[in-house]
């Protein structure tokens, strides 16, 4: 697979640097709020035992590392969240953390396919609503996996297309023509929200995208629909 135009990859940073202010409430409005839950149950999936060193990738407002953070602790002992964008990032480092948390998350500029991190760094590295945004979705996920330790769990959060006609209809006709009109009228950025649903449904998923977990050495690669198909967590380990 490869994308190339700004908006279908290398570039897709800059996007979000340009609609940053409008992401968090945009987010919660084109979503009715659902995005919380959605970001709870990635949360939930991760085991959580002491010590625990956690990375977020393209953590873009850092919502999904500091639902990680409420969810585990007391556990964890390093928490990181990586980014292209510095607006993002710049809205991530004004977040409170929450309060049974005992470390503070450093917010890094890096992207998906170089991080900069050593191999064997972290027990759990998550990336939400992200992968498919990277210039090289599999060489992102081969680097996700050479930073994760051995025995390390990957949890991957994605839109999908909901498996029902029915439904799929009706959320198509909702994500082609109400979301990109909506994102685009309070972000000023139609375009931004018209690659929204343009790179969703040009995306793997299911069964397709567990070959890629399987292609990168991921191992027992799983995924669960969340909210009859709309999104995809995805699960696997090193
Ligand atoms: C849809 S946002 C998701 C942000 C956040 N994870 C969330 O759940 O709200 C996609 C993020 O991917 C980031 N991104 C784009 N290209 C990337 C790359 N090559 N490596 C890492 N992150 C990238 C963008 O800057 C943006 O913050």
């Amino acid at each position: 697979m490869k994308f190339t135009n700004e908006f279908m990859g290398g570039g897709s940073w800059l996007m979000f640097n340009r609609i940053s202010k409008t992401y968090d409430f945009l987010n919660g409005i084109l979503s009715f709020g659902i995005d919380r839950c959605w970001r709870k149950s990635l949360a939930e999936s991760i085991y959580a035992r002491p010590g625990l060193k956690i990375l977020d990738v393209a953590a873009g407002t850092g919502d999904q590392l500091l639902e990680n953070l409420k969810y585990l602790g007391a556990c964890v002992e390093r928490a990181v969240g990586v980014d292209p964008a510095e607006k993002m990032l710049a809205i991530a480092c004004r977040k409170t953390v929450p309060r049974n948390t005992l470390v503070t998350p450093e917010w890094v500029l890096g992207w998906a396919e170089e991080l900069p991190f050593e191999d064997n760094e972290f027990d759990v590295v998550s990336i939400t609503f992200g992968i498919r945004n990277t210039m090289d979705p599999y060489k992102s996920l081969c680097e996700m996996r050479r930073v994760l330790k051995n025995g390390g769990s990957i949890r991957i959060l994605e839109f999908s297309l909901p498996p029902f006609t029915f439904v799929r209809e009706l959320y198509l006709l909702y994500f082609r023509r109400v979301l990109p009109w909506i994102g685009g009228r309070f972000s000023g950025d139609y375009s931004a929200y018209l690659y929204l649903n343009q790179s969703v449904e040009s995306f793997p998923q299911g069964d397709e995208f567990l070959e890629m977990l399987r292609g990168c050495g991921f191992v027992q690669p799983r995924f669960r629909l969340l909210t009859m198909g709309i999104v995809t967590l995805y699960l696997a380990e090193k």
